[in-house]
């Protein structure tokens, strides 16, 4: 029986700000994303994600929406946006975009409205008083308007929260859905899924959501194979499942994976965990290892606590790059061969570092002002792309770019890891292409060998062993189709991934 394509597939995210720069501003955009998809092509991904790319004042990156029918005229116009969905289409590739909709942006049509019409305020979340909610981003998640009422904002200010109490809301977003899908789009990555609803506790996971996504599936399904992605961050598992019911959302992001730490018992807990969850509603599970909100995973691993948490508590903590690139490189390998999709954030495939030295002045996340600075925020993983020669902008497009490069990025660029067998982006080509043959969608058989060792074998009979003890372990017998490290004979060494088959 022949698979929908999102139950196995690698989606490739790009960070649109920061990919590559078309029109030499320094700020990446449709025409330098259009250029660059043969690159996309060969890395071997079968779908992108896109960040928002709406008009928008750009206080969250993007995530402050202020028309969800246009395209920022910093990333260029709808038309591009439409033949840049139908370039990646004629590759092969598919076309995911983010839908943000828990809250817009004060410079949207509707929240000029509200401040200068009260009686339109029913949208949003306006109250005579405030409560005690404190924003995700830091401060309160109140802001007072001129006649005195107060608006709430889970996250920045300038991110007034919709009421999806309001049937106006509801018709919006349907119909938002429609205009894109009309549009090629292949499918949504829903942000903040869980938060939409509120009441006078809480402000998420309330029961009313999940007939909004049961709506949005039948939408979905109308066109055919699109799909619908939550950012649904719950650490309860059977709370997190309901999203992922089969009339409700395709998948989510593992964020359990992604928070993990390099730590052979905790990681084979949260596999088991994540297998035990989506097995039995059919969902395929999904590995992500990083996106544009946390520490890039070269510096996580490096570090002597390779958790993630919220909060930048670890930011500026030594990390060895060495050791951080070893265990990214057998970190990717385990992903990829895992039963479901997986997820890749542009730049992981170049290995890139968390950028911690950017200066202050630089610094653009709200989470970094809100916070009086003691959240260093999120812009060290955002910093545009390396592509080519020597110094900054290393091929991007215009200088000065938008966030700036490290000096020392040559040797990251693409073009400079291209043919080099032993380069990050190499292992990713090999082990995405490897992937499409071999992996994706099903099950898998856990292997025997020892407690500080994860392996497993797939359908397809592929072998994926990766050791995390200091001690070298006998390879189980078969062929070595890759492995993130060296090998010495018939033994992998600590922090490497092989692939037998
Ligand atoms: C999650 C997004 O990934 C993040 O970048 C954004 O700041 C928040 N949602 C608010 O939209």
């Amino acid at each position: 029986m022949s698979q929908a394509w999102w139950r196995g597939a690698a989606i490739y995210q790009v960070y649109l700000r920061s990919f590559a720069d078309g029109n030499g501003d320094g700020v990446g955009d449709l025409a330098g994303l259009r250029g660059r998809l043969p690159y996309l092509k060969d890395l071997g991904v079968d779908a992108i994600w896109l960040n928002p790319w709406y008009p928008s004042p750009m206080a969250d990156g993007g995530y402050d929406v202020a028309d969800y029918r246009g395209i920022e005229p910093v990333f260029g116009t709808l038309e591009e946006a439409e033949r840049f969905i139908a370039d990646a289409h004629e590759l092969g590739i598919k076309v995911i975009i983010d839908v943000v909709p828990n809250h817009s942006s004060t410079e949207s049509a509707w929240f000029k409205e509200a401040l200068t019409a009260p009686e339109t305020r029913e949208r949003f979340w306006f109250r005579d008083e405030p409560n005690d909610w404190q924003s995700i981003f830091g401060g309160p998640a109140w802001t007072q308007v001129a006649d005195g009422q107060w608006y709430l904002h889970l996250f920045a200010p300038e991110q007034p929260d919709f009421n999806w109490d309001s049937p106006e809301v509801h018709a919006d977003f349907e119909n938002v859905l429609r205009f894109w899908f009309e549009r090629g789009v292949d499918g949504f990555r829903v942000d903040s899924a869980a938060l939409l609803f509120k009441d006078a506790e809480r402000w998420e996971d309330l029961d009313p959501v999940h007939d909004v996504y049961r709506r949005w599936r039948e939408i979905a399904d109308e066109y055919g194979d699109r799909i619908l992605i939550g950012e649904v961050w719950l650490p309860d598992q059977e709370r997190f499942a309901r999203y992922l019911r089969p009339d409700e959302l395709h998948t989510a992001f593992n964020f359990d994976f992604l928070s993990c730490p390099w730590e052979p018992a905790e990681l084979r807990r949260v596999i088991e965990l994540t297998l035990a969850t989506h097995t039995p509603i059919g969902a395929p599970p999904t590995w992500v290892l990083s996106n544009h909100d946390v520490t890039r995973p070269v510096t996580r691993y490096g570090r002597a606590d390779t958790t993630f948490a919220h909060g930048g508590a670890l930011h500026g903590t030594p990390s060895d790059p060495e050791l951080g690139t070893r265990r990214a490189r057998a970190a990717a390998l385990l992903a990829m061969a895992l039963p479901g999709c997986v997820y890749v954030y542009q730049g992981e495939e170049l290995g890139l570092p968390e950028v911690e030295d950017l200066p202050d002045a630089a610094r653009q996340d709200p989470m970094y002002a809100r916070s009086g600075g003691a959240n260093r925020g999120r812009d060290g993983c955002r910093v545009p792309l390396p592509w080519s020669g020597e110094s900054a902008p290393f091929g991007f497009g215009g200088h000065p770019t938008w966030l700036p490069q490290p000096a020392d990025w040559a040797p990251m660029t693409a073009k400079a890891q291209t043919g080099d067998p032993g380069s990050m982006l190499s292992l990713y080509r090999t082990a995405l292409r490897l992937r499409h043959e071999l992996l994706g969608d099903g099950t898998l058989t856990w292997l025997p060998m020892g407690p500080r060792v994860l392996a497993f074998t797939r359908d397809s009979g592929l072998t994926c062993v990766t050791n995390l003890g200091p001690d070298p372990v006998p390879l189980p017998p078969g062929e070595i189709l890759l492995a993130s490290g060296p090998l010495t004979g018939d033994r992998i060494l600590q922090d490497t991934t092989a692939w037998l088959i």
